[in-house]
């Protein structure tokens, strides 16, 4: 799509808004004019970042939901869409990850990542999208990683999510870009949040994090200018990049051993 779109004005519903990525996502957004429905499951949070944007002018509300609940989906949609408020700015962000070895991580941590990280993603999109066509016009960000670009042992499932949340970001766009929508795969590498904490990963933090504010700005001007996937880190676009040319077979064995838990993690 030509241009840069004009946020101004606009409803956006960010998921995972409670910290991190998103809640960076929600003031730069909130910087760019647009009005903000916050969604996660801490309401303090939701509660602080919305007075503090209200404080600047924006106008914000927050939705308390689980996305684990496969029906918290719907009940957005019907504080929302269903409450005359047209969202144009769908930002599929909220997930979680997991290190540790995969028989031993416990099974809800690894249900969890697939329901939040692609079945939330699909649930809400389905929602949204239909509304988006009818109104010729939209905008879908989805928070993938440069987790998709090879499989990653010790934190399996979340990889396979992110190559979900990934492929479906792009298939997606492909179908709806007739329709004047932008989908953008924004595609973050270790970045400072507190996804490290709850996924118990502090080993991906060593090399360094980029500041959650950068990603968000990268992310929020690509899905303006309708790219389709935005890697805001230099050395994951390197790696993006370089992993096409080697066996994914040889990539996986290589990351095994540098991932492997010194001692085995038991989750709690
Ligand atoms: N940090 C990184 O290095 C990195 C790299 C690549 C991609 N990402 C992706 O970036 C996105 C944001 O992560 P982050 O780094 O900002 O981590 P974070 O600080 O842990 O934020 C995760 C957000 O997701 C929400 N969330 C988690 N489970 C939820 C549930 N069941 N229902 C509703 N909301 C839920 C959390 O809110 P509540 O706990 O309040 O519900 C929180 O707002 C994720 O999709 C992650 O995979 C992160």
């Amino acid at each position: 799509m030509a241009g840069v779109s004009d946020f101004q004005g606009k409803w956006a519903l960010i998921t995972g808004a409670s910290s991190g990525i998103g809640a960076a996502l929600a003031r730069d957004l909130s910087a760019r004019g647009a009005k903000l429905i916050l969604t996660a499951r801490r309401r303090d949070r939701l509660e602080s970042l919305a007075a503090e944007l209200g404080a600047k002018g924006t106008e914000t509300r927050i939705v308390v939901a689980d996305l684990n609940d496969p029906a918290a989906p719907q009940q957005i949609f019907a504080a929302t869409e269903g409450a005359d408020l047209s969202i144009d700015i769908l930002v599929n962000n909220a997930g979680l990850g997991q290190y540790g070895a995969f028989h031993m991580n416990p099974e809800e941590q690894e249900l969890s990542q697939v329901r939040v990280n692609c079945e939330a993603v699909v649930r809400l999109s389905r929602l949204f999208v239909p509304r988006m066509v009818e109104r010729r016009r939209g905008w879908v960000l989805i928070v993938a990683s440069t987790a998709s670009f090879q499989p990653i042992p010790y934190s399996t499932t979340y990889a396979a999510t992110k190559v979900f949340d990934r492929f479906f970001a792009l298939g997606l766009a492909a179908e709806v870009a007739q329709y004047g929508i932008n989908v953008t795969a924004l595609c973050p590498g270790p970045t400072e949040s507190e996804f490290f904490d709850v996924a118990g990963a502090g080993i991906f933090r060593e090399r360094g994090v980029q500041p959650t504010e950068e990603v968000a700005r990268l992310g929020i001007d690509a899905l303006a200018r309708g790219q389709r996937t935005i890697i805001p880190h230099f050395q994951g676009r390197l790696t993006a990049f370089l992993v096409r040319f080697f066996p994914i077979g040889l990539i996986t064995r290589f990351l095994e051993g540098q991932l492997r838990p010194k001692s085995p993690v038991v989750s709690k």
